[in-house]
């Protein structure tokens, strides 16, 4: 029998991300929206189903207002909530996307209890805090994708930059994702040498700031939402991971408690990703530096944390 997977939200995300996972026949996958958009998501998953002969892929793909369809799902991704709108950062969605994500995650805990969830909705990791708190899952199965995504950008910013494949390019971006990530070029690498041997400093403290900013420029020039092709691709290199049981070393939003010398937050670090979901958080050796800007990141993560804690939707 196939895996299955539930995508909650069949917006731009939700519905690239059950693209490429049929094109890549990953599993049997299930999209989910609000009764709001009724024939929405089944309309989507119908369209991309009759893809099937001219990709070869055979996997069955449907889609829904409820959640009975998708029960007992291996993996339920939560792409669900509002986007940001240029001039809007990721915490300006807090409150609004808090609610919807305990909504979610309340009713997959009802027909998935054991599923792996990935989250994906912004703030992101104060979301994954969410999704933790209400599901009272084991944290290895809450994990937040944030990292996989920072680290392509800033291996796309590197591969333009030095002109070589993007393929040669191993990047590290620890931490948030928000304006405090950490981007870490002394264990970035290109074909194994040290980006910081191959490009004056200044040109990769440019490379740095844009990664930070990587979601916002893209926000920027779409004006009516934020990126998701790079998002799903993210998303579904995680999923291939896990339900692969490949084991791969990818950054991940976890919940730490005291790794990196960090605890009670999700912060983005490298982590096994197996079938049985974060397998081992990988620790690194990082300078006094890097250290105190991972510490500052998980800090400003710590705070929304904080400001939902004061709220009614974690109450
Ligand atoms: P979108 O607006 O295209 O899709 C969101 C979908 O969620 C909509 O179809 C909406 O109807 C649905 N939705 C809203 N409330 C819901 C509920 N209670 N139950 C089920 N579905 C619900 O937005 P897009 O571009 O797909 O982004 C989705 C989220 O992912 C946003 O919060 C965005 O900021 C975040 N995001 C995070 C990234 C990351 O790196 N972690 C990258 C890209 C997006
Ligand atoms: C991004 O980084 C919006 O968080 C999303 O593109």
């Amino acid at each position: 029998m196939n895996k299955k997977i539930t995508i909650v939200g069949a917006g731009n995300v939700g519905a690239t991300l059950a693209q490429r996972l049929a094109e890549a026949e990953l599993a049997d996958i299930v999209l989910v929206d609000v009764p709001q958009t009724e024939g929405m998501p089944a309309g989507k998953a119908l369209d991309i189903q009759q893809a099937g002969l001219i990709y070869g892929y055979d996997c069955r793909v449907r889609g829904s207002t409820d959640y009975d369809l998708s029960r007992d799902s291996d993996i339920v991704v939560i792409t669900a909530g509002v986007p940001r709108k240029p001039g809007m950062s990721r915490d300006d969605l807090l409150s609004t996307n808090a609610k919807i994500v305990r909504a979610v995650t309340e009713q997959v805990v009802r027909t998935s209890p054991n599923a792996i969830l990935l989250i994906v909705s912004n703030p992101l990791d104060a979301m994954c805090y969410v999704a933790l708190q209400v599901s009272k899952f084991p944290k290895h199965r809450v994990i937040g994708m944030a990292g996989v995504l920072d680290s392509a950008r800033m291996a796309a910013f590197v591969s333009e930059a030095l002109n070589v494949s993007v393929e040669n390019v191993q990047p590290m971006v620890l931490g948030g994702h928000g304006d405090t990530m950490v981007p870490i070029p002394r264990l970035t690498t290109v074909a194994g040498v040290p980006v910081t041997e191959l490009m004056p400093k200044e040109k990769l403290d440019a490379i740095v700031q844009r990664t930070r900013d990587g979601g916002a420029e893209i926000v920027r020039l779409l004006k009516t939402g934020s990126a998701y092709y790079a998002p799903s691709a993210s998303v579904a290199a995680m999923v291939e991971s896990i339900l692969k049981d490949k084991k791969k070393i990818m950054p991940c939003a976890v919940y730490l408690q005291g790794e990196y010398g960090i605890s009670d937050v999700f912060a983005g670090v490298p982590v096994k990703l197996g079938s049985r979901g974060v397998e081992e958080i990988i620790p690194l050796e990082l300078t006094g530096d890097e250290q105190s800007a991972l510490k500052k990141s998980a800090e400003s993560v710590r705070d929304l944390q904080e400001t939902l804690k004061r709220m009614e939707v974690l109450k």
